[in-house]
């Protein structure tokens, strides 16, 4: 499996009782799982071991044959191939669009950097904002400066915690659609949370249901029957 999550034990200093109590999911290469569940339910506290943000008390992490952590590892966020994309966006506000998207391109060369970076802001059709600072841009166009910034190292795993939090009811609607064409696009492997069923069916191709820090159910969607490669995303 392209992803391989199994038995993840966490809990929080000081707390009395596991948030995570043996957590496990396979995902294949390419595919979106939405992670559903409550506030409180532990879907932010999932994303943070994934991406090595955390320590679990035990359980295994594999992405892309790579073991992020295991009873005996435990690999730094930045050599895990994890791409996040967090609520608040978190872009950096004294950066450009550009140098935003730039940021996380130092193992590239000038040329290959520059060539990423154009090809990052056509695919997000940002490339004439490319001079503005975050402050200049709505949530939206906030919204696909940190998914260009995340994709831009093509990364492994794509995770997203609640992205359409910060946006109003009808651009949550359009940018969860063009989202989906975009990641089908690059083929990129995403584990997606929410606590709103209609963005997990609207964007996923399996929902899992998270209560109590476990799985409880898992169901597939009807999406991937209506997914055309030929429609461009964010026009
Ligand atoms: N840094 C922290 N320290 C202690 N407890 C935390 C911390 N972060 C989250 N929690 C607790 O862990 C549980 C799961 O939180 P979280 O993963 O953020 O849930 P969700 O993202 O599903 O809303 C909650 O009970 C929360 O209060
Ligand atoms: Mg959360």
């Amino acid at each position: 499996m392209f992803v391989q999550i199994n038995d993840l034990h966490f809990s929080y200093k000081g707390a009395h009782e596991e948030t995570i109590k043996g957590f496990s999911i396979s995902i294949t290469k390419g595919e979106i799982v939405s992670l559903l569940g409550d506030s409180g339910s532990g879907k932010s506290t999932i994303l943070r071991l994934i991406a090595g943000l955390e320590m679990p008390n035990q359980g295994v992490v594999v992405v892309n044959d790579c073991v992020c952590c295991d009873d005996c590892q435990f690999m730094p966020p930045e050599d895990r191939g994890v791409g996040m994309v967090f609520q608040d966006y978190a872009l950096f506000p004294h950066m450009t669009v550009e140098k935003n998207i730039r940021f996380g391109l130092h193992k590239l060369n000038r040329k290959e950097r520059n060539a990423r970076v154009e090809e990052m802001l056509a695919l997000v059709n940002l490339t004439e904002f490319r001079h503005r600072y975050p402050y200049e841009l709505s949530g939206g166009q906030q919204q696909r400066v940190a998914l260009a910034r995340a994709l831009a190292p093509k990364p492994a795993l794509l995770i997203l915690d609640e992205p359409f939090s910060n946006l109003d009811t009808s651009l949550q609607h359009r940018i969860r659609d063009d989202l989906r064409r975009l990641l089908k696009q690059t083929g990129t492997t995403t584990i997606f949370v929410t606590h709103d069923e209609e963005d997990a069916e609207a964007l996923a191709d399996r929902i899992v249901y998270l209560g109590e820090g476990k799985i409880k159910k898992q169901i597939m969607t009807e999406n991937n029957k209506t997914f055309n490669p030929q429609i461009p995303c964010f026009v």
